[in-house]
């Protein structure tokens, strides 16, 4: 048996989800094979599910109960963190998956709806329980929710108590990114969700909070006295966040001519981790509590005016090269993606908080495609020392730089400086360095196993509040609307297998600084 994750202790009660029927609309989807039906099969390999649970995939396309089972299965035998499948668990496990065949907006969807799940109470002991999952496209979400409501499938938030044990059976909505393509879609799309559910049954999903490492932020910084001293204007001099990824657009052309990097990474998992990276401690681990402090920090970001995207972001698009020894095509050269198109596919930021703590602290962000490593980090780097007591050979000490590995190679790494052995005093950089994968295993649940259980717990830590989701467009919009503005500019390109365009170095250059090469 695995030992139990040491990170988790303390930091949530490790107790099982209340039994429930999840219903996953949009279930002929991709989502669906390659990480819902995966992460809900690994726990119950850990045995994590509630004791009375099932599944049932809404979709509009005609196939029965077995065929679905059976794509369910190869997607689970593909796309699990387990391998080989084990028979006997999928076995009991897919006695409680089943499929609804309809169009979102007939009402008989919804009659077909109810009366399987109320078979599913009776056979699988789920409760009365029921936890939608939204894996459709935004422009479903408001009739689902008001079929739902107007088939008496939804229960009064008075149920949802955070332990589940309001007595009553609860409902919940899990909604899957994009939460709306800009602030005033995203506060439309929050009312139309009012309409039908009280905030406490909301569950945003960014599966970026699910990641173990991006968890251990706030254990790491916490949970030891040794860093909130530090974790100040005083003594760091900048910090920088990258999300860079080596595959392109993936057949996924028309979405991203919609949205652009901008849109796709940096207004919620980048924005996330800058959030955990600056917040304060909050006074508790409680849904709110924490996302109060996430809030504030988004809150106080510099907005960008038009004159300021100028000088503070930088934007591309890959063109031709070689990621990783392999010819990669330029974006435009993708399919469904326009031959003149200017959506970026790389951004480059500079941003400030402009709180107490954080005043005149560059924070550079970058989030790009086609770049030369997969790599999320971040990466706090601290004050030189202020008197150069050593004759170092570039003349001058390299500053301590910690970094927090997100993905892949996740771990931590402190690097200082060190007199080598010898008869001179010649300095050399080391650095101290943590991984998971030694300390603790490599085989760590994957995102979508955490956030689904926690929806089944009722804990909303790891999930994007209302005004989470807004202040995030708040401070994004200006930036895009700044790029509309200047229309007939388009991105500067880079060559596939790069770290972006020249432009992104000349804007830390600018401040003497340079980006680390992870
Ligand atoms: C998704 C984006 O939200 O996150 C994708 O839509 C991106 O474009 C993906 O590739 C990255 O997730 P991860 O977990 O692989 O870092």
């Amino acid at each position: 048996m695995q030992a139990p994750n040491p990170f988790r202790r303390g930091l949530i009660e490790d107790r099982a989800g209340d039994s429930c029927a999840m219903v996953i609309f949009g279930a002929s989807g991709d989502l669906t094979r390659r990480k819902l039906m995966p992460a809900l099969y690994n726990l119950a390999v850990s045995r994590s599910l509630p004791s009375g649970f099932a599944v049932a995939g809404v979709a509009r396309r005609a196939k029965s109960p077995d065929e679905f089972r059976a794509e369910m299965k190869a997607g689970v035998t593909e796309f699990s963190r387990r391998k080989p499948l084990d028979p006997a668990v999928w076995g009991d496990f897919e006695k409680g998956v089943t499929y609804v065949q309809g169009s979102f907006e007939d009402a008989n969807t919804y009659a077909k709806l109810k009366a399987q799940l109320e078979q599913l109470d009776r056979e699988r002991g789920t409760g009365g329980n029921r936890l939608y999952y939204l894996a459709v496209s935004p422009a479903d979400f408001a009739v689902i929710m008001r079929n739902l409501k107007e088939a008496g499938l939804v229960a009064p938030a008075a149920a949802n108590s955070p332990t589940g044990h309001g007595g009553s059976p609860w409902t919940r909505v899990i909604i899957e990114k994009p939460f709306g393509t800009d602030l005033a879609s995203a506060k439309a799309l929050n009312d139309t969700v009012a309409e039908t559910f009280h905030e406490s049954q909301v569950f945003r999903i960014d599966h970026y909070l699910g990641k173990e490492t991006v968890q251990n932020l706030l254990v790491f910084r916490f949970a030891n006295s040794l860093w909130e001293p530090l974790w100040h204007r005083e003594h760091i001099d900048h910090v920088q966040i990258t999300v860079s990824e080596e595959i392109g657009v993936e057949g996924r052309g028309k979405f991203f001519e919609q949205t652009g990097i901008t849109k796709d990474i940096v207004e919620n998992h980048l924005m996330q981790l800058l959030c955990l990276t600056a917040m304060e401690p909050p006074i508790s681990l409680s849904a709110d509590a924490v996302r109060d402090e996430k809030v504030k920090v988004l809150r106080s970001l510099r907005r960008m005016e038009r004159s300021l995207v100028q000088d503070n972001v930088v934007r591309g698009q890959y063109a031709r090269g070689y990621v990783k020894g392999e010819a990669a095509t330029g974006y435009r050269e993708e399919a469904d993606v326009a031959k003149d198109s200017r959506v970026e596919t790389f951004v480059a930021m500079r941003m400030y908080i402009d709180n107490w703590r954080w005043g005149g602290v560059p924070f550079y962000v970058r989030a790009g495609k086609r770049l030369a490593r997969r790599v999320t980090e971040i990466a706090i780097q601290f004050k030189k020392v202020p008197h150069g007591l050593f004759r170092a050979p570039d003349g001058g000490i390299s500053p301590n730089v910690l970094t927090l590995r997100i993905q892949p190679d996740e771990g931590m790494a402190l690097r200082f400086t060190t007199k080598e052995p010898g008869q001179v005093t010649v300095l050399r950089d080391v650095a101290m360095d943590f991984r998971y994968g030694a300390a603790f295993g490599s085989n760590t649940p994957e995102a979508y196993e955490r956030l689904l259980l926690d929806a089944m717990r009722g804990e909303a830590t790891l999930f994007t509040r209302r005004d989470e989701v807004e202040e995030q467009w708040a401070f994004i919009d200006p930036v895009i609307e700044a790029w509309r503005a200047e229309a007939n500019a388009p991105p500067p390109l880079y060559e596939a297998g790069s770290w972006g365009p020249d432009q992104a170095d000349d804007l830390l250059a600018r401040d003497g600084r340079r980006w680390r090469k992870p």
